[in-house]
């Protein structure tokens, strides 16, 4: 059906502007194999280039003051710089507290290079992200069982439940193929998210994302499936699922034990929570075709256990969320949320703001702590169409969320851990000392 719109597409070449059929073509391709998705990325970036892709300011235009150019030209300045480091680490007292408070920050395709390249898109090479100053730092291997390169999916299952599974699975052992129904239903081979273990002990849970709720990395918190793109019983059916044997992603995100009792869901992918006959509040419809409102069944739920709860779709909303808020369920987008750089600043929030608001959902007085994840989804996504701009953006986004997570926080009783998933090397020419 895919390649049906893809060729339509083309012929539609010569009366639409370049810009609108790629938009479409990138829309089409987001769910085909990772092949097919380089032929609208290597064809559109021969017809039209991003306007987003613009040279950065030049590096001697930075607003820098006089006084500073001309300390670095010295030799003091930068001894100094260095024997400022050197005391501040051995300042540094081992911290032996126990966590009651866990936030594990995920920017899904944040490679060293994409690092580098936002600290120079922030002002220049001096600058550091927020999570940058942070007293540890490590690097892990990334593979799935069954694939050298890992995708978010098995990177998902290994960070939050621990254990390494096949490319393209969640939350299930690699005893589970893609795609097999009967071996991700046995209770055996589906693992438990460190969620699941907050929930255990009566700690709060929640996940703020960019992109929809039911994507790999935040599916990797509540779902047990043999194929990550399952997200809805329509895409079951049209990816050769059993819609009667393969519970679809939204579906247990609603209907699941740990998915029930997440305090917090904030992020994009309303329409797979809706019918198709369903008109969202922003004019789009729903995609599910087994007629269950998700949205609906969520409130019930909450109603049924006498929980005090909140349905959101807007910033407002976002920003006005009622103290005594125990859950919380904002979709923001039909799917995945815009770029920051394209999205609209009135109604859709920040990952900042998300981040901020879980927190204030999460963080009550005498709770016993809670486990939060926040993804900045789209650094990877803007990567995959070789969009440097938007994935240097979204990367300052990123590190936004972690600065305000910091601030709002006691180290004293609050780890904050920030990692990439899997990296997806940036393709970008840097010229030192220009642009
Ligand atoms: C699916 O998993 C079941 C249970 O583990 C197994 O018996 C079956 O052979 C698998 N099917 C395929 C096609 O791999
Ligand atoms: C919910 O509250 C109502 C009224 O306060 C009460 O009658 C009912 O038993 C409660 N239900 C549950 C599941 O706690
Ligand atoms: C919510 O709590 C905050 C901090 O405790 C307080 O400043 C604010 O007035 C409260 N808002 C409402 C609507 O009760
Ligand atoms: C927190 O616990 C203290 C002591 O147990 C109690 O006095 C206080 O009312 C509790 N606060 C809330 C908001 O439950």
């Amino acid at each position: 059906m895919n390649i049906h719109i893809f060729f339509f597409s083309l012929t539609v070449l010569f009366i639409s502007p370049i810009k609108n059929l790629c938009n479409l073509l990138y829309a089409v391709s987001s769910n085909l194999d990772v092949l097919w998705k380089q032929l609208p990325t290597l064809f559109c970036n021969f017809l039209y280039k991003d306007e987003d892709v613009r040279p950065f300011p030049n590096k001697l235009m930075r607003p820098k003051s006089e006084e500073e150019l001309l300390m670095e030209r010295t030799k003091g300045y930068w001894r100094n710089a260095a024997l400022n480091t050197i005391a501040d680490k051995l300042r540094q007292r081992m911290n032996f507290n126990t966590a009651k408070n866990v936030i594990f920050f995920l920017g899904d395709g944040m490679s060293v290079p994409t690092i580098t390249a936002t600290r120079v898109y922030m002002g220049g090479e001096e600058k550091s992200l927020a999570f940058e100053t942070f007293p540890y730092t490590g690097l892990s291997k990334t593979y799935c069982v069954d694939h050298q390169t890992a995708d978010s999916a098995c990177s998902a299952t290994a960070y939050l439940t621990g254990v390494k599974a096949n490319l393209g699975t969640i939350g299930v052992t690699a005893a589970v193929n893609l795609k097999n129904c009967t071996a991700m239903n046995q209770r055996e081979n589906q693992l438990d998210s460190i969620a699941k273990l907050f929930q255990l002990q009566g700690r709060r849970t929640g996940l703020v994302t960019t992109t929809r709720v039911t994507h790999a990395t935040p599916a990797g918190l509540y779902a047990h499936t043999a194929d990550r793109h399952w997200e809805t019983d329509t895409d079951v059916s049209t990816l050769n699922g059993d819609v009667t044997d393969c519970e679809d992603i939204a579906h247990q995100l609603v209907f699941g034990k740990t998915g029930q009792q997440l305090n917090v869901i904030l992020g994009g992918g309303r329409r797979g929570f809706l019918p198709r006959e369903v008109i969202d509040e922003q004019g789009n419809s729903g995609v599910r075709s087994d007629g269950l409102n998700l949205i609906e069944e969520w409130i019930k739920f909450r109603e049924n256990h006498n929980q005090s709860y909140q349905y959101i779709w807007n910033r407002d909303q976002l920003l006005n969320i009622q103290n005594g808020t125990d859950y919380l369920l904002g979709l923001f987008q039909s799917s995945h949320m815009n770029y920051n750089k394209e999205r609209n600043t009135e109604t859709q929030p920040s990952l900042e703001e998300m981040t901020e608001a879980a927190i204030k959902v999460l963080d009550k007085q005498n709770s016993s702590g809670y486990f939060l994840l926040v993804e900045g989804g789209r650094i990877d996504m803007a990567h995959h169409y070789t969009w440097a701009h938007k994935a240097l953006d979204e990367t300052a986004e990123f590190s936004k969320a972690i600065q305000r997570a910091v601030e709002i926080t006691n180290e004293e009783n609050t780890l904050i851990v920030v990692t990439a998933g899997q990296l997806i090397d940036i393709k970008l020419i840097y010229l030192k000392g220009n642009n």
